[in-house]
C-alpha cells in the first residue's frame, strides 16, 4: 500500500484520532484501525442468494427448507432457477434480450442468459469461471468457453467491435486498477482462439444491460433455452454430475453444513 497516499485518502475523523493520539502506540492503534475500517468497506463478503443475515442461534440449526425462499421443485429445471432463485434477474436477461435484438447467435443469446449466474446467486470472486462450470455439462462448449473468458474480456477494449474499457470499473475499481497476470494472460490467449467474438460478444451486450425501467421476462427464452440448455431428467442439482453442489447450494444456500 502506498501510505502516503493512503494517510491522504483518509477522512477528517480518522486523521483527527491519529492526531489526537498521546503516544506512538496509540497513534499506530489508531492508524490501524482506520486501515482496517477501509477494508471492511473495501472488501465484498461471499453470499448466496442475496439473503443476508444469519439461521437461528439457538435450537436445531436450519437445514435445507428455507422459509425465506421459495421452495423448489424436486426436479428443478434451469427456469425454475431463473424463476425461483435469480429473479429478477434483469442484468442477464436484458444482456440476452440485447443479443437478439443485435442478430446474435442462439449460442451468444445462451451465454448471455448464464454469463453472471454466479456473481448474483452463488460466488462474487472469479465469478466467469464459476458460471462457466456450473453450465459445462449442459451446454455447448463454445457457451461455456464464452462465459468463462469474458471474465478477462471485460477489462480490455476491442476497437474492432467498438468495445471500451468499461467506465463503471474506474469507479469501482480506481483509475490505477490493472488486471491480475493471469487475467492478462487469459485474455493474451483468448484473443486468438476460433470463439473470441463469442466471449467478446457477451462483453458488447454486457455493457447495456442495466437499465433500471427495462423489464425482462425469462419466458422471453424459453424456446432457446429448450435448444440450447440439456436439462437433465433428475433435476439441477440432483444428477450426480461434479457440479450438482452448485445448484443445490443455490437451492438450500444457509445449510449448516
Ligand atoms: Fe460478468
Ligand atoms: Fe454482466
Amino acid at each position: 500500500m502506498d501510505r502516503r497516499k493512503f494517510l491522504t485518502s483518509l477522512g477528517a475523523t480518522a486523521t483527527a484520532s491519529i492526531a489526537a493520539a498521546a503516544t506512538l502506540s496509540e497513534k499506530a492503534d489508531a492508524l490501524e484501525h482506520a486501515m482496517s475500517e477501509r477494508l471492511d468497506r473495501r472488501v465484498a463478503t461471499p453470499w448466496a442468494c442475496n439473503l443476508g443475515g444469519e439461521g437461528p442461534d439457538s435450537g436445531p440449526w436450519l437445514m435445507h427448507h428455507e422459509p425465506r425462499l421459495p421452495a423448489m421443485p424436486e426436479a428443478p429445471t434451469l427456469l425454475d432457477f431463473f424463476r425461483l432463485r435469480f429473479a429478477p434477474a434483469q442484468h442477464v436477461l436484458q444482456s440476452a434480450r440485447l443479443a437478439l435484438k443485435n442478430g446474435s447467435s442462439e449460442k451468444v443469446v445462451m451465454a448471455c442468459l448464464l454469463h453472471d449466474i454466479s456473481v448474483m446467486n452463488l460466488v462474487r470472486t472469479d465469478h466467469g469461471y464459476w458460471a462457466a462450470q456450473m453450465v459445462r455439462p449442459y451446454v455447448d462448449e463454445e457457451v461455456a468457453w464464452a462465459i468463462e473468458k469474458h471474465q478477462a474480456l471485460r477489462f480490455f477494449p476491442d476497437e474492432s467491435v467498438g468495445y471500451e474499457y468499461p467506465k463503471a470499473y474506474i469507479r469501482f475499481f480506481g483509475e490505477d486498477y490493472r488486471p491480475e497476470p493471469y487475467i492478462v494472460e487469459e485474455y493474451e490467449r483468448a484473443k486468438n482462439h476460433k470463439w473470441y467474438m463469442t466471449s467478446r460478444e457477451i462483453t458488447i451486450n454486457d455493457l447495456y444491460s442495466f437499465e433500471d425501467d427495462v423489464h425482462v421476462e425469462v419466458d422471453e427464452f424459453v424456446d432457446i433455452i429448450g435448444r440450447n440448455f440439456r436439462q437433465p431428467k433428475e433435476g439441477l442439482g440432483f444428477d450426480g454430475s461434479p457440479v450438482a453442489h452448485m445448484w443445490r447450494s443455490i437451492i438450500w444456500p444457509n445449510n449448516f453444513l
